[in-house]
């Protein structure tokens, strides 16, 4: 894998891997443990640096949302009440193209979160890649510019993006579970996510991606319909509408939970690897 000093630098993990390890083979990351421990000590004295110390309630993040990856409710988000919404009608979703499908999530009123959204987040990137990174829900700064991931954590992503030599918009498309910001960037509602959830997969057959990366545990939980935590979802291959999927932390969580860069890395390096299997396996098919 070509590997982009630069972004491995912005997500801290050039002392790891590339200064001391020379190239990096996947499977060289493997200890996690041993390597997190090595780079919370190159960083030990660096006030600069995010706490190293896991925190257990969901908090504000840099982008004013409350990603957490622990598996707890966060803090003060109460339950919303569902309401006696109608169920949509709408139900040619699976048969629109992307500027039909962009149109009607632009006039959604599915259910309560339009109305206090700004913009729709629809998506953005290549609509022919083969790399999908799905996230959570838009914050504040996406409800504003109508994009996902434009934030502090947009910046990370790109960097994570870098590091396996992929780009915004070149050969990977990012979207969200849920296409308007829930308020005070709460967790997205279940009945919130169903309303949803045939526009993420009408995305998902109209890009027909080769590997999709689940960015955080909303997402990932959400995607696979499961209540497992993070970490046990890690370091596996699942599936959604038949692509593989990779899960791994949300950025703005990596923002402040330095040591979890590291896993984070092996996680890519993991989709990696998933997808030169997919592109082995679908050119064998042909
Ligand atoms: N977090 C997400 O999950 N999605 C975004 O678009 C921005 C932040």
């Amino acid at each position: 894998m070509a590997l982009d000093e630069a972004a491995l630098d912005t997500l801290g993990l050039s002392t790891l891997w590339v200064r001391r390890g020379g190239a990096l083979e996947s499977g060289s990351a493997a200890d996690e443990g041993a390597a997190t421990v090595a780079h919370e000590a190159a960083h030990a004295d660096d006030p600069s640096m995010p706490s190293a110390t896991p925190r257990r309630e969901a908090e504000q993040n840099p982008d004013g949302a409350a990603w957490d990856e622990v598996d707890f409710a966060p803090v003060g988000s109460a339950p919303v009440r569902a309401e006696a919404r109608p169920v949509a009608r709408d139900d040619d979703v699976a048969t629109l193209d992307w500027d039909a499908l962009d149109a009607r999530v632009s006039a959604c009123e599915r259910c309560r979160l339009c109305e206090k959204r700004t913009n729709t987040v629809f998506g953005v990137g290549d609509r022919a890649a083969d790399w999908m990174l799905i996230g959570e829900a838009p914050g504040e700064n996406e409800d504003k510019q109508g994009e996902p991931f434009v934030g502090q954590a947009g910046k990370l992503l790109d960097s994570m993006l870098r590091a396996l030599s992929l780009a915004r918009g070149e050969n990977v498309y990012i979207a969200n579970v849920v296409k308007c910001r829930p308020p005070g960037n709460r967790n997205p509602e279940p009945d919130e996510v169903a309303q949803c959830e045939p526009y993420l997969q009408r995305q998902v057959a109209l890009l027909k991606p080769k590997l999709i990366i689940a960015l955080g545990r909303v997402a990932a939980q959400n995607l696979l319909k499961t209540d497992a935590s993070i970490s046990s979802l890690r370091g596996r291959v699942h599936r959604y509408e038949n692509v593989p999927v990779i899960v791994t932390y949300h950025p703005a969580y990596l923002l402040r939970t330095l040591p979890d860069k590291a896993k984070a890395w092996v996680d890519l390096c993991l989709a990696h690897d998933t997808y030169r299997q997919a592109l082995t396996d679908s050119q064998a098919a042909r």
